[in-house]
């Protein structure tokens, strides 16, 4: 391993086994929904890029009913007089109003990214939305946010990568969750 990786949070049958568990849970709930909607509505994965992509190519094979995809960009500004800013970088190819979406990301950290996409999203009438999460890193969270279906919770104040997750565009494809060491992370 890197010599910036401290230790193996969640190894790939961790994660392996969580996901399926995530994808029954979701096929479960929205096949009840979906039969008591009146209209057929239909079910869309909301992708944030880039780091849920890994996230979200197995989630979608551990979903057992029709569901469309759809990839949104959004960045902070990385502007330390406006902490918790937030744009759009890229935004969904088709309209969601009236559907039912499911935001699929890979960590909520202070969730003020979730906050905007749920605010963006919402103004454009969708029927329902849920949100799915892998991590729930909890120590920094600013915004009080509900998360329908959450992957692991990590309650320590770690930056994790691997799994799609990264520091500074590296260790995305690692298989597996990891830590980095203290030192290596300026933010
Ligand atoms: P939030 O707006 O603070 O909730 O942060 C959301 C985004 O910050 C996530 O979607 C990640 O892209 C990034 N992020 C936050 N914590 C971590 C981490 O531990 N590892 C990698 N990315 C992180
Ligand atoms: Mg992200």
């Amino acid at each position: 391993m890197h010599e910036d990786i401290d230790y193996i949070i969640f190894d790939e049958k961790q994660i392996q086994d969580r996901v399926r568990e995530l994808g029954r849970q979701i096929t479960e709930d929205y096949q009840e929904l979906l039969e008591n909607s009146s209209d057929g509505q239909l079910l869309i994965a909301v992708c944030l890029l880039r780091g849920a992509v890994t996230f979200m190519a197995d989630l979608m094979r551990a979903v057992d009913i029709p569901i469309e995809y759809d990839f949104i960009s959004i960045s902070s500004y990385g502007d330390a007089s406006r902490p918790g800013a937030v744009r759009l970088i890229r935004d969904l190819d088709r309209p969601i109003g009236g559907r039912n979406v499911l935001i699929v990301d890979d960590i909520i950290d202070t969730g003020n990214t979730l906050r905007y996409l749920c605010q963006s999203l919402l103004a454009r009438e969708p029927s329902t939305i849920r949100k799915c999460i892998l991590i729930n890193k909890t120590p920094r969270r600013q915004v009080d946010m509900s998360i329908d279906y959450v992957g692991f919770t990590v309650e320590e104040d770690l930056f994790v990568v691997g799994y799609g997750m990264d520091y500074a565009e590296k260790y995305r494809n690692l298989p597996h969750i990891v830590a980095l060491k203290p030192g290596v992370i300026t933010r």
